[in-house]
């Protein structure tokens, strides 16, 4: 039997979609093994988001390489996307597919050996259709993630992702419950819907369908516990959504809402199509609607021009808001985009000062938010064992240990919430 390995680089969508190449390589015969064992094939699913993405993913490729030189190195992903020529260079890389024919990869790797074709790359303009790759068998956490939409057309100036995963498309409505039902057969309790500019969903049909209507209709779908919306951007709060939200049984109380920066000035030249002031008017209708709600974000630190008033803005705007959780990103120049060729590029070791300092204040308000629940108590997923703790998230994204606990693994149970611990809290499972 042939043997496949994977490496995945980058972001959630992009390891979900590494779990659904593999369970493509099995239904055609092939045997899985890790990235460190012998096999004839080396995929390896790249990133491209930021430079470092791309150098990680040039690193994997020669590791690859330099590891089994007789096997086949096929690279896809967003960075082979966006520099096929570029990866095309690297000695030993035999096959690149893009990521409008990763569903094809397995015939594309089996008729290798008959053509010449390194390249299996389209223009951004034929990234057109929702390309379905299968839902994978066995996952090793509880949550299941659903890619629902794929693309973006916003542009944002520093962004090359609408490059790399073209326009926006959407699974059709239905197929989306058919696969959710799926995913309740096979004993998940959670649903992540998961996409690259997840609430523009619909808006390639004519808006025939909404994120709104999703949500609405997930929450009549039986057995089903929990959706959670993976990112939504701010101008998409629209009132049918909000609607939706404030109406829906299940869905999580936890929004990912980038804001990337809190300063206008840089809000515009990102071109965001929003200011602070209505990113903190979404907030507060969502928190209106939903009390508690954690609010996690992405803010981007070094943007061009950010002077340091501009950072003081971006802190300010932070301790207004009261995140959960901030994932706090170093601005990397993508060749290609707007911003690339803006003056005033931020040094390197300024984007280091600032991005420790908003990480050290996200800290902080993380765990203020986490110490609210203590007394409490919260629904907790049950996801993963280890070193004699269970954890697991609550509906609002907290990670919560237990004791460990037998056969306790994909179960929905109620913690009282008893202090902090690591990056979360501690807490005990009532009941038991
Ligand atoms: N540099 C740094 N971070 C970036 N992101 C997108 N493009 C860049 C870039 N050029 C971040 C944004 C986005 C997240 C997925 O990646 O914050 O929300
Ligand atoms: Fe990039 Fe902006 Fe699209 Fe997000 S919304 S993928 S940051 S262009």
């Amino acid at each position: 039997m042939s043997k496949v390995a994977f490496y995945t680089l980058g972001c959630k969508v992009n390891q979900d979609e590494t779990d659904s190449l593999a369970q493509l390589f099995k239904q055609h015969g092939y045997f899985v093994v890790d990235f460190t064992d012998k096999a004839s094939v080396y995929v390896i699913n790249t990133c491209t988001v930021t430079q470092a993405g791309s150098r990680k993913s040039r690193q994997m490729i020669r590791r690859a390489v330099r590891n089994a030189p007789d096997s086949l190195v096929v690279v896809t992903g967003c960075y082979s996307q966006t520099a096929s020529e570029e990866v095309a260079k690297i000695p030993g890389v035999d096959l690149i597919v893009g990521n409008d024919k990763k569903h094809l990869i397995v015939d594309l790797v089996n008729q290798k050996e008959k053509s010449e074709d390194k390249i299996m790359v389209s223009p951004r303009q034929n990234l057109s259709e929702f390309y379905n790759l299968p839902i994978p068998a066995e996952r090793k956490r509880k949550r299941a993630t659903l890619k629902i939409q794929e693309g973006c057309d916003n542009f944002c100036t520093y962004c090359i992702v609408p490059f790399a995963r073209g326009p926006i498309r959407s699974k059709p409505l239905d197929e989306v419950l058919d696969d959710v039902k799926k995913l309740i057969d096979e004993g998940f309790k959670e649903v992540v819907l998961t996409g690259i500019h997840l609430g523009s969903y619909g808006r390639d049909n004519d808006n025939a369908t909404s994120l709104a209507d999703v949500v609405n209709r997930l929450g009549e779908v039986e057995g089903l516990k929990r959706v959670r919306l993976s990112s939504v951007e701010p101008t998409d709060f629209d009132e049918d959504l909000l609607k939706a939200i404030e109406a829906s049984p299940n869905l999580c109380n936890h929004f990912h809402i980038p804001l990337q920066n809190g300063s206008d000035a840089i809000l515009e030249k990102m071109g965001r199509k929003y200011d602070s002031q209505f990113y903190l008017n979404i907030i507060n209708k969502v928190r209106s609607i939903k009390k508690d709600a954690a609010i996690t974000t992405d803010i981007m630190v070094g943007f061009p021009s950010e002077s340091e008033d501009n950072f003081d803005e971006n802190i300010e705007l932070v301790k207004k808001v009261r995140f959960s959780d901030i994932h706090v990103f170093k601005y990397s120049l993508r060749e290609g985009t707007k911003a690339s060729k803006m003056s005033n590029q931020v040094p390197s070791d300024i984007k280091d000062i600032r991005s420790k300092k908003l990480t050290a204040l996200a800290n902080e308000l993380k765990e203020e938010y986490n110490q609210k629940f203590i007394g409490k108590e919260l629904d907790v997923l049950f996801e993963q064992h280890s070193n004699g703790w269970v954890f697991g998230h609550s509906s609002n994204y907290i990670k919560v240990y237990c004791a460990k606990k037998k056969d306790i693994i994909g179960d929905l149970r109620s913690v009282s919430i008893k202090d902090l611990q690591d990056d979360g809290v501690f807490g005990e499972i009532k009941g038991m």
